[in-house]
């Protein structure tokens, strides 16, 4: 769609660039648009994205109109397009794949984020930055519960041709509001996989995997916490909405947990150790050692020469 001078909407034609995209609700989710919205406004909040989104109803159905980050509007009102791939695309990855389920980290592809971290820590021009970015976008899809965070929900960014940037958040559905939904994470955070039990120290682990350090990874996560917190309590989305509530709840839990060190309990799923869980730790507590900043430049921004 195209956002005419007018307010109105247009068809691009001719190959113009459109401006603007319209999601339509499922049905069997009543709700989910406005809530994606107001987890859109949360990512806003903390700089996670720069999209407008608005709800609207067309032709009986709540649609949700977002406007296309892929896009820049010169002074003159010209629409130029900025190159983007997603994940999937990224890594060569057929989404179409396992049955439509390859953009699932347990499909046959297996997408990640410490791909998306490799993919940014190889090319972009601020690794650290982008990295940050990333440990945001993880904390953020925590917080909202959103377990459908997949290879196609992140994006990359091309400005020129030799960078890459972390794209605006775009898919922010906050899942754990419909429990027919999926409970496990598109992709796992810290070998984490049900999105309950994901916890502060499963956030910073999944970091480490990336080769980030993690008292940096643990500031980020912490910061975007507070950062979606104030601004609920600031109104951007309702604080008694079902957004508000769910997010708050959320938030304080990973935020009681998050001073404190616990130990691996073993293998897989940790119970007790999440956010969500009646009971936050084992017996025994563990701790992560702080590591220093690694080295970054561009000598070591090829891809191959980090640990991964
Ligand atoms: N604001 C935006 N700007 C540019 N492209 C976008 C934007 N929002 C969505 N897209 C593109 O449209 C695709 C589908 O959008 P989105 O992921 O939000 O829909 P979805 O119904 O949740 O899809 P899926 O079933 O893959 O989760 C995205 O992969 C992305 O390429
Ligand atoms: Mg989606």
């Amino acid at each position: 769609m195209i956002r005419l001078p007018d307010g109105g909407w247009g068809r691009p034609l001719g190959g113009r660039p459109s401006t603007h995209i319209l999601k339509r609700e499922d049905a069997r989710f009543p709700g989910l648009i406005e809530a994606e919205a107001e987890c859109l406004a949360l990512a806003r909040a903390v700089e996670l994205t720069t999209i407008d989104a608005e709800t609207v109803e067309l032709g009986g159905y709540s649609c949700l109109i977002v406007s296309r980050f892929d896009r820049i509007v010169d002074g003159d009102g010209e629409v130029r397009r900025v190159h983007q791939e997603d994940l999937c695309q990224a890594l060569g990855i057929d989404p179409s794949g396992a049955r439509g389920r390859a953009k699932y980290e347990q499909g046959a592809a297996r997408p990640s984020f410490k791909q998306a971290a490799r993919l940014l820590d190889a090319y972009a021009t601020d690794p650290l930055a982008e990295l940050d970015r990333l440990v945001a976008v993880v904390a953020l899809t925590v917080a909202i519960g959103n377990a459908d965070a997949h290879g196609k929900s992140l994006a990359l960014l091309h400005p020129d041709a030799e960078t890459i940037s972390l794209a605006p958040l775009y898919d922010t559905v906050p899942t754990a509001l419909w429990p027919r939904l999926r409970t496990d994470a598109a992709m796992a955070i810290g070998g984490q996989v049900a999105l309950a039990d994901v916890g502060l120290e499963d956030i910073v682990r999944e970091a480490i995997r990336w080769s980030h350090p993690a008292d940096r990874a643990r500031r980020v996560a912490t910061e975007t916490f507070e950062g979606m917190a104030t601004a609920i309590e600031g109104g951007v989305v309702p604080a008694d909405g079902k957004v508000g509530q769910m997010v708050t709840a959320r938030i304080r839990a990973l935020r009681d947990l998050g001073g404190c060190c616990r130990r691996r309990g073993g293998r897989g799923s940790r119970p007790g150790s999440g956010a969500f869980s009646a009971a936050p730790y084992g017996a025994e507590g563990w701790c992560l050692p702080a590591r220093p900043d690694p080295p970054r430049g561009r000598n070591s921004r090829r891809p191959g020469r980090r640990p991964w």
